[in-house]
């Protein structure tokens, strides 16, 4: 692995948010919209590693990676190296007009590195919610129907269509309405409050997708239905890990109604729960969906997505009716080079299991101490507590926000997350070190007791 060149080590210059932090917070609440909100008071000059330096000289632990994009570290070398090359070369044509090696090269390492032994095609977009918007369009024109399914705690985006996949209306939907229409809401499976209401449900994922799948055929029917969209684990609604044997029981009766199963990997994949993607752990041989979406980590940090599946699905759309200007933009298909070249090279699997043994064993002792943790959850570098009022199941958001916001103090990147906002959750680069890490789990634990 190569070495950073920000020294990996915590370091507080000044106060939290620094002189420069608060100047510029000045600038932005008279030039940027106020719905676009921030978690951290400070602002980034340069990251690496498992460190993000703010403005000020403050060096922050990085246990968020902007949200699961910088999967193989800030400024990975490759993805520099590829970069750099890229725009010295051309910028832009436009796939649409005149194609380029990077797209295809792109296309040709997700058909490999997906699950399922059969033909594949890709096709690449921007954002993880316009990879969602297409995998609709694919899989409605495929079957010729038109509802679709997404689940309770699922988030998908934030564009019309994502909007309606998405379960939580606070902030992601409130005021935003109407909805695409034809989008309906299942439950899922969610152990730790499942199991609050019947303990089997709670543990047994075949008994949870039986309650989904009677919600399918009754209230929406198998012949209305084009798609299932779900994560395999819930990432903005909580890191929530289905029981198991829930998934294939739902992918099984999607193969026998005709309803093609999409995957919603922009979270969970390119190795950030242990397994090159979520699907992986299901089962011994793995869950194969049909159609893949991804994004986040694919481009190191720059803005890439995709979906990729089976080849008679993917080609169904009438040539044109997939694309846009920018999807996959040669300088992010070189960034997606050097990162996958990362993940594969420098075995960021094996890394993001070595994370959640640590991560584990550190927030297992947690709890056990503590019973504001009433549940600690997630795969890999993937990983969250459930915070609860002391002795209960009952939510509380207040202190872990308090939790978050003590962490960020002490140089700290916590996020949060859950359809409570419960759920705090670590999601570090699976380049930074043991000794960071560790150090991130004890402010987190010091904190935590002083609250
Ligand atoms: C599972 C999942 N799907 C889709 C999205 C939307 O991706 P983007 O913000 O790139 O549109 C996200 C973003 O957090 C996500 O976590």
């Amino acid at each position: 692995m190569s070495v950073p060149s920000l020294p990996q080590s915590r370091h507080l210059a000044t106060e939290i948010p620094g002189p420069g932090s608060v100047r510029m917070a000045g600038r932005r609440a008279a030039a940027v919209a106020r719905g676009v909100a921030s978690t951290l008071p400070v602002y980034a000059a340069r990251a690496a590693g498992g460190i993000v330096e703010d403005v000020d000289g403050n060096r922050l632990i990085d246990l968020g990676s902007g949200i699961a994009v910088t999967t193989v570290g800030n400024a990975a070398p490759r993805v520099v190296d590829g970069v750099r090359q890229q725009v010295g070369e051309f910028t832009h044509t436009c796939f649409m007009v005149t194609p380029y090696e990077g797209y295809v090269a792109v296309a040709e390492a997700l058909n490999r590195l997906t699950p399922g032994r059969f033909e594949k095609r890709s096709v690449l977009l921007n954002s993880g919610a316009e990879a969602l918007e297409n995998a609709v369009k694919i899989a409605r024109s495929y079957t010729r129907k038109s509802a679709v399914v997404a689940f309770d705690h699922g988030y998908h985006g934030r564009t019309n269509l994502t909007m309606a996949l998405t379960a939580k209306s606070m902030p992601y939907k409130s005021g935003f309405g109407p909805f695409a229409p034809d989008v309906y809401r299942a439950p899922t499976s969610y152990p730790y409050r499942d199991g609050l209401i019947d303990k089997e449900l709670g543990s047994d994922g075949e008994r949870a997708a039986e309650r989904t799948i009677g919600v399918l055929e009754n209230q929406i029917g198998a012949h209305n239905l084009a798609a299932l969209v779900i994560e395999p684990i819930q990432g903005e609604g909580g890191f929530i890990v289905p029981a198991p044997g829930f998934l294939p029981a739902v992918l099984a009766w999607c193969r026998d109604n005709d309803v093609v199963f999409i995957a919603d990997e922009v979270q969970t994949g390119f190795a950030r729960t242990g397994a090159m993607f979520a699907c992986e752990h299901e089962g011994p041989d793995g869950l194969v969906p049909d159609l893949i979406c991804t994004a986040k980590g694919i481009g190191g940090g720059l803005p890439l997505s995709a979906v990729t599946g089976r080849a008679e699905i993917m080609d169904a759309p009438q040539v044109s009716g997939l694309g846009g200007t920018f999807g996959g933009n040669p300088v992010a298909c070189a960034a997606a080079l050097g990162a996958l070249a990362t993940v594969e090279a420098d075995d960021l699997v094996g890394r993001a299991r070595q994370i959640e043994r640590v991560v584990f064993e550190r927030l297992g002792r947690l709890q056990a101490d503590d019973d504001r943790i009433g549940d600690v959850r997630g795969r890999g570098a993937m990983i969250a507590v459930e915070l609860v009022r002391p002795g209960s199941t009952e939510p509380d958001p207040a202190l872990t926000k308090a939790l978050a916001t003590a962490c960020h103090q002490a140089g700290v990147i916590v996020l949060t997350c859950g359809t409570f906002g419960n759920v705090l959750r670590l999601l570090p680069p699976l380049t930074i070190s043991d000794d960071l890490l560790t150090e991130g789990l004890d402010v987190l634990a010091g904190e935590l007791a002083k609250l």
